[in-house]
């Protein structure tokens, strides 16, 4: 049997070790976190997008009581962003999630659909997406792009 081994690398940091721009973009997603409309799951998410052009675009989940309607913090972002700037460049997304209530310290990956949706926009502009994410407080794990965390992406390739 042949086997194929996909191997990733992330990065651990920790506050220190970000510059000052992604402190504003870590800041930038903590104030999104407060703009969150999660009265079901009560589990807050923000995120912050730097485009190539110094704008920084803010999302947060948004949740429905048709409970699927919903939509995830990085989706909202990244759909703004794709809508409003579509000749900009994605540079560096981070993001930041907890239940409202409590701060965790472990990092949150973004959901699998919010990989997928992040990847349509790393492949069309051609350069990676730098992804930043944590918990409320704590380490901050770094992927220099997408397809470190969504190996065998599924894309235009395919169809
Ligand atoms: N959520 C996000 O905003 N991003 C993710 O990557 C995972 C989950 C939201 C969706 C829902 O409003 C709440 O977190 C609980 O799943």
């Amino acid at each position: 049997m042949k086997q194929i081994t996909i191997t990733s690398t992330i990065s651990v940091l920790s506050k220190e070790e970000l510059s000052v721009q992604e402190i504003d973009l870590m800041t930038q997603a903590f104030e999104a976190r407060k703009k969150a409309y999660a009265p079901y799951s009560k589990f807050t998410v923000g995120a912050a997008i730097l485009l190539d052009n110094g704008i920084v675009v803010q999302g947060s989940n948004q949740e429905n009581a048709a409970y699927p309607s919903g939509l995830c913090a990085e989706r909202v972002a990244i759909y703004y962003a794709g809508a409003t700037y579509p000749n900009a460049k994605m540079v560096k997304m981070f993001i930041t999630a907890s239940p409202q209530d409590r701060d965790l310290e472990e990092p949150i990956p973004p959901c699998g659909s919010c990989r997928q949706a992040i990847a349509e926009y790393e492949i069309k502009q051609e350069t990676p997406i730098e992804l930043f994410f944590m918990g409320a407080k704590g380490v901050i794990y770094k992927s220099d792009s997408l397809k470190n965390i969504l190996p065998l992406v599924f894309d235009k390739k395919n169809l």
